[in-house]
């Protein structure tokens, strides 16, 4: 059976007046849309391609010209809207017109693929080989869980980029290499600036919670694996359910650390792998910015995620304000690192030679448990940046759709998700 478009985006009425596209659609909705709008929405060659639609003089000269609408219909069983004006007739996709009217889709938004966690919660452990055929299951458990976990991985650089390149290109680090390799070897980690891959407890953290767009996914491949004596667990802890906690129980300290800008910094001078010391000066990396605690970043702004990092550098002077309520906004920072640390919040997963995890840096944060002395354990870490995930998900979504590119261009990630659900299966 071939599918059908679901009511929200199927036309029941449609008329205009000289400044207004009116559409009611099947589900009861009632869009309005402004002839200036739409004639700055126009997707035909003569005005709109992808790489020149700032370039040509002429699309902000026919957008500012008074041309009353004419005439607008939509051809029974036709997905189009056509708009004329007195200079131009264009089609508009009537599902894309409906995704752009976000004040009338709430209904439509995909908020229930977020499901808060504890250590109770059990997640499914993917197999390397089924990486691309699951691809959208575990993209979909990176944002409804932010973890997830693979077994049968080659236990090499071959493992991390197979299962990073699912998603896209590997992130660029600021280091002579893209991959960093983690051993639990002391004469190693004084090689570099803080001795944070020692062996004692990794504390909890999200990666380069300095990073303006901080990197999206995080992959972990361990590559060695031995412990006699002791195993290591890695944990993740779903930050939104630790908010949501602190919310419920202490609404003081949520507000503090929700508006309180603080300090994050990163210098680094030095390079830990081989590195010809000419080149040293390429690698420096040394940057600050403010963020509170628990915040929302600029990519995604649903949900908000807690900032926690060994790269907190205190507080601007100017943002500091009176004695009693910065002895509470500390007081709140201990409260929610206490949440973070509580075993009843964290996820554990050993990561024995041939195991990943990936994760997501906007969802959960995650730590270590120490090392014991006689264990042989190494671990793969490359990342995925913000903007490439974003890319797969937009280009997931967006095939989901089965819309022409040109109505794909420049949707929001929630309009492209609501675009891929607009078929009835
Ligand atoms: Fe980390």
């Amino acid at each position: 059976m071939s599918a059908v478009l679901r009511a929200p985006f199927r036309i029941a009425a449609l008329s205009h007046c000289t400044d207004l596209l009116k559409i009611t659609w099947q589900d009861g909705a009632k869009s309005t849309f402004p002839n200036i709008w739409l004639r700055a929405s126009v997707r035909d060659p003569k005005y709109f391609t992808d790489s020149l639609i700032y370039n040509q003089s002429d699309y902000a000269r026919f957008i500012a010209t008074e041309s009353p609408i004419v005439k607008a219909e939509n051809g029974e069983g036709s997905e189009d809207v056509i708009v004329e004006w007195e200079d131009h007739r264009s089609s508009f996709n009537a599902s894309w017109l409906r995704a752009q009217d976000m004040k009338n889709n709430d209904s439509l938004r995909k908020e229930h693929e977020i499901t808060l966690w504890d250590a109770n919660s059990k997640f499914p452990v993917y197999s390397y080989s089924e990486r691309m055929e699951k691809l959208d299951s575990w993209l979909t458990d990176l944002v409804r869980y932010g973890v997830a976990f693979f077994e049968g991985v080659p236990p090499s650089q071959e493992g991390l980029e197979g299962i990073i390149h699912c998603v896209g290109q590997k992130k660029q680090r600021t280091h002579p290499t893209d991959t960093f390799e983690i051993s639990a070897d002391k004469s190693k980690a004084e090689q570099i600036d803080q001795d944070i891959y020692a062996p004692e407890k990794h504390p909890v953290h999200i990666d380069t919670a300095y990073y303006d767009a901080v990197n999206r996914l995080s992959c972990l491949v361990a590559s060695k694996y031995s412990a006699p004596v002791q195993d290591t667990f890695n944990y993740w802890v779903d930050n939104l359910a630790v908010i949501e906690q602190l919310r419920r129980e202490e609404p003081e300290a949520y507000e503090l650390l929700c508006t309180i800008p603080a300090r994050f910094s990163r210098r680094r001078m030095t390079v830990q792998e081989k590195c010809d010391p000419d080149k040293v000066y390429i690698y420096h990396y040394d940057n600050t910015l403010e963020r509170p605690i628990i915040s929302f970043n600029r990519l995604e702004k649903r949900h908000p995620t807690v900032y926690i990092s060994n790269k907190h550098a205190g507080l601007e002077l100017g943002n500091f304000k009176d004695h009693s309520t910065m002895k509470k906004f500390y007081e709140a920072f201990t409260l929610l690192h206490h949440k973070l640390y509580d075993p009843a919040n964290h996820t554990r997963f050993l990561l024995k030679e041939g195991t990943a995890a990936i994760f997501n840096n906007h969802r959960v944060s995650h730590g270590r448990d120490d090392i014991h002395p006689t264990t042989d354990r190494a671990l793969l870490l490359g990342f995925v940046g913000a903007d490439m995930w974003n890319t797969r998900w937009r280009v997931l979504h967006g095939k989901k759709a089965g819309l022409e590119d040109k109505w794909l261009y420049g949707c929001s990630n929630e309009q492209l998700e609501i675009l891929a659900d607009r078929m009835e299966h």
